[in-house]
């Protein structure tokens, strides 16, 4: 079973020029009929919760049926909208269905920065439901992976005040439909989506999967775990895909400096000025010989799941 029924290549071009694409009926309909039977499915199993994932809908992971589907979707977002095939991340993959009584005229968001591009494939879409773009206006990423966005923002920031005669796309999608878009750059909302039903996909080629979505992302912790084993030096590290960010921290006891990582799914542990280097130094491309890192703070901070390790 094939997920698309076009040509991503075909829109290359227009998402390059826009930062949006529509594909009225992208979906095979094999696709669309299999992951409309999911949701019905998944309903009675009860709504995903964790860190990270909030907000007025009912939320389940999505499971694609077949191992080659994540590879089409690599292929589609590589060809269409110009990432790094080798890097790609799916950050996210969820169901996400609208309550009954979601709020008609929500705040526009922008997406975590995980989401360099947003996809959305259309389920059910009740009359009315639609999504609203601004690809003109107060275009810049997020630089968040959690919630933070919306307080970081002075008054006079915030998207109901720097969208004042924006440029508004509504995309009035059906079931069967692909949105995608720069999510984390865009400014977006759904009007009248109560009752809708989307599947939600988030890619980036910087791989980063905060909330560990990608199946790929458990098999390179397990593989990192298996390096920590044996000698590290010809190591490729990596940032690791649940890496968020250092911090530098002053507590009121006295004011003394501490530096910690956070890693997305566990407290934040301190770190050292080198070892915050040896974060920075790594490409995912040159081995931790090639590099001259500190075999201790690589070991430490792959032990400690801020890096990753690839063969
Ligand atoms: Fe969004």
């Amino acid at each position: 079973m094939k997920i698309f029924d076009f040509s991503p290549a075909d829109h290359c071009a227009t998402y390059a020029e826009r930062g949006w694409v529509h594909v009225r009926g992208g979906l095979t309909d094999e696709f669309l009929a299999a992951a409309q039977a999911q949701v019905a499915e998944r309903r009675a199993a009860g709504p995903l919760s964790g860190q990270g994932i909030a907000g007025a809908k009912e939320q389940f992971v999505f499971e694609f049926a077949e191992a080659a589907h994540y590879e089409e979707l690599f292929d589609a977002v590589a060809a269409m909208c110009g990432l790094d095939r080798a890097g790609l991340t799916l950050s996210e993959r969820h169901i996400k269905s609208y309550e009954p009584d979601a709020a008609p005229y929500p705040n526009a968001h922008k997406d975590r920065f995980a989401s360099q591009v947003s996809m959305g494939l259309s389920l059910t879409v009740p009359e009315g439901s639609h999504l609203v773009l601004y690809p003109e206006n107060d275009v810049w990423e997020n630089p968040f992976l959690d919630t933070a966005l919306r307080d970081s923002l002075e008054p006079d920031r915030v998207p109901e005040v720097v969208l004042q005669g924006a440029t508004e796309v509504a995309i009035h999608d059906e079931p069967g439909d692909v949105v995608v878009f720069r999510g984390s750059a865009m400014w977006h909302l759904r009007r009248h989506s109560a009752d809708t039903v989307n599947i939600y996909l988030k890619f980036n080629d910087f791989g980063c999967d905060p909330l560990g979505e990608d199946p790929s992302t458990a098999r390179r912790r397990e593989a990192t775990v298996a390096a920590l084993a044996g000698s590290v030096d010809g190591c490729v590290p990596a940032l690791a895909r649940r890496f968020d960010s250092v911090s530098r921290e002053y507590r009121r006891e006295g004011w003394p400096e501490r530096l910690f990582a956070h890693v997305w799914g566990q407290n934040r542990f301190p770190v050292s000025e080198d070892e915050v280097a040896v974060l920075r130094a790594v490409d995912g491309r040159a081995t931790v010989a090639e590099l001259g890192l500190d075999l201790a703070a690589v070991t430490r901070l792959a032990r400690r799941g801020a890096l990753d390790l690839l063969p």
